[in-house]
């Protein structure tokens, strides 16, 4: 059964994409049946593996909405053991036209369960919002990634970020599991990122993933590719960054490597 894991905080800009994306992209090149679920009107998954937003027709929005069967609109991206859920900019009305479906929390978990046990990993990339679809992807998920810039405000929205989550086990997905927060854009060379990673390590504790993404330009600049930066670049420091990332994963989940 492949485990479905949200990569989710509704502040903006902090990684969540670049995350997804790159870390989807390295259980791949681990040969783990990946899935990515671009769960994001903006659509920025969907681009960085290659796909134009333009021409899709089919996203997770049709899935939850229209009843139409996960398995008819994935797409095999160019990458050996890489899938695609497409989103696209209609996803924005999803959010009004479920606000009268009935379960309409569980609407993309409905969509996932029947083709879960064909990954061994599907990576839901959240919007940055709090609203229905991240809802809904936190009730399909089995655990969620936090990812935390290591900024300025970087704790901002954490504590409702944390609650959410708390409402949601309680009353929607008791297996809900945080697997990790994870630091991004990380430089060694400024101050305030180290004071952050000292402030969320002693707080979180073992909450916090081993590996810390540092801050890399070939993470920001393969999305222009329509690739991950394991393709762009694979001895650059972002996609190595991932590849440990995934590994940590992998061991922590007690997965075996595949043969
Ligand atoms: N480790 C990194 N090094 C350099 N640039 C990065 C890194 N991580 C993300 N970025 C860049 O920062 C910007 C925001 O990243 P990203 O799109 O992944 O965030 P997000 O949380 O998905 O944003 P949104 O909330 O809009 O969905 C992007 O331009 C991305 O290329
Ligand atoms: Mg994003």
């Amino acid at each position: 059964m492949g485990k479905i894991i949200a990569v989710a905080n509704q502040k903006g800009g902090v990684g969540k994409t670049t995350s997804a994306i790159n870390l989807a992209a390295s259980l791949a090149a681990l040969e783990f049946k990946t899935l990515l679920v671009d769960a994001d009107p903006q659509a920025n998954a969907t681009s960085g593996v290659g796909f134009d937003p333009k021409d899709i027709t089919k996203s997770i929005y049709e899935c939850m909405v229209d009843g139409i069967k996960a398995e008819d609109i994935i797409m095999p991206s160019n990458i050996d053991f890489l899938d695609l859920i497409p989103s696209h900019i209609d996803l924005v009305g999803a959010e009004v036209e479920m606000i009268n479906l009935p379960n309409r929390e569980v609407k993309m978990k409905e969509s996932l369960d029947p083709i879960k046990d064909r990954y061994d990993f599907i990576i839901i990339d959240c919007s940055p919002s709090l609203g229905l679809i991240t809802v809904n992807s936190l009730v399909a998920a089995d655990s969620v990634i936090i990812p935390v810039q290591c900024e300025y405000f970087a704790l901002e929205g954490l504590g409702k970020l944390l609650n959410t989550i708390k409402i949601i086990q309680s009353r929607l997905n008791q297996e809900l599991e945080i697997e990790g927060i994870l630091l991004t854009m990380y430089d060694v060379r400024l101050r305030l990122s180290n004071q952050v990673v000292e402030e969320v390590q002693l707080h979180f504790k073992q909450m916090v993933f081993d590996t810390i993404i540092p801050r890399n330009v070939k993470l920001s600049e393969s999305p222009s590719f329509g690739v991950p930066a394991i393709l762009h670049d694979a001895d650059s420091k972002g996609a190595i960054s991932y590849l440990n990332l995934a590994r940590e994963i992998v061991e922590k989940n007690g997965i075996l490597q595949p043969q």
